[in-house]
């Protein structure tokens, strides 16, 4: 059975998770969530003191997202991280999702989430740099990756376009969003790049 992977990538708090369960829901998918496999299965080298967070062994990731999507019994597989651009192989892959969120909207989600601190705009900034999009664009062949500005909407609107991709009856593009733009003509960069 030929198997079709379908990454969600995006800054931490983007919506991920909610949509990658969303979309493997409606079309009967096995959903990989990279945090909870390194968590769950130990695949880490330590602990980013400074950050707080996990360094995730990525070669041993690697080979155990293949070994994964090959048993899996599912045609279609949907893996849900905000590094899966690093983990998952452009030729197991079909399609890459890339979700953008307005940073002011996304600092709101993160702030509920419990982020502060360095954290937070370490966070903020890899969003309005682009940081997803342009490691996809490295791992991935461009017509792969589809852009997603999920900016106010909901879940089932953001899923209900990514089945249009899926299907082929939505055509993707990149480029879509300039928060960095958008924040410099409202006079908001500094308060948001000051890491
Ligand atoms: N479309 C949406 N509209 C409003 N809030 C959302 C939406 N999608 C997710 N959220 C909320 O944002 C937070 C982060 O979502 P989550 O799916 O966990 O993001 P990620 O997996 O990218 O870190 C959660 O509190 C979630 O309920
Ligand atoms: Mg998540």
């Amino acid at each position: 059975m030929v198997k079709r992977v379908i990454v969600i990538t995006g800054t931490p708090c983007v919506g991920k998770t909610t949509i990658a369960r969303l979309l493997a829901h409606k079309i009967n998918a096995s959903y990989i969530n990279l945090t909870e496999l390194a968590v769950k299965e130990g695949i880490i080298l330590g602990v980013d003191e400074k950050r707080g967070s996990m360094i995730v062994d990525e070669e041993k990731m690697k080979k155990r997202i293949k070994e994964i999507v090959e048993s899996a019994t599912e045609e279609n597989i949907v893996v849900d991280g905000h590094y899966a651009q690093h983990v998952v192989p452009d030729e197991i892959t079909m399609h890459v999702l890339v979700l953008r969120r307005d940073p002011e909207e996304l600092q709101k989600l993160m702030i509920k989430a419990g982020y502060s601190g360095n954290k937070l705009w370490e966070n903020l900034a890899a969003e309005i740099l682009d940081v997803c999009l342009v490691e996809a664009l490295h791992a991935y062949s461009k017509d792969k990756i589809c852009e997603l500005n999920v900016t106010s909407r909901s879940p089932e609107d953001v899923v209900n376009e990514i089945l249009e991709v899926i299907k082929g009856s939505r055509k993707c593009s990149i480029g879509i969003v300039d928060w960095l733009g958008k924040l410099e003509m409202e006079g908001k960069l500094e308060e948001y790049l000051k890491i």
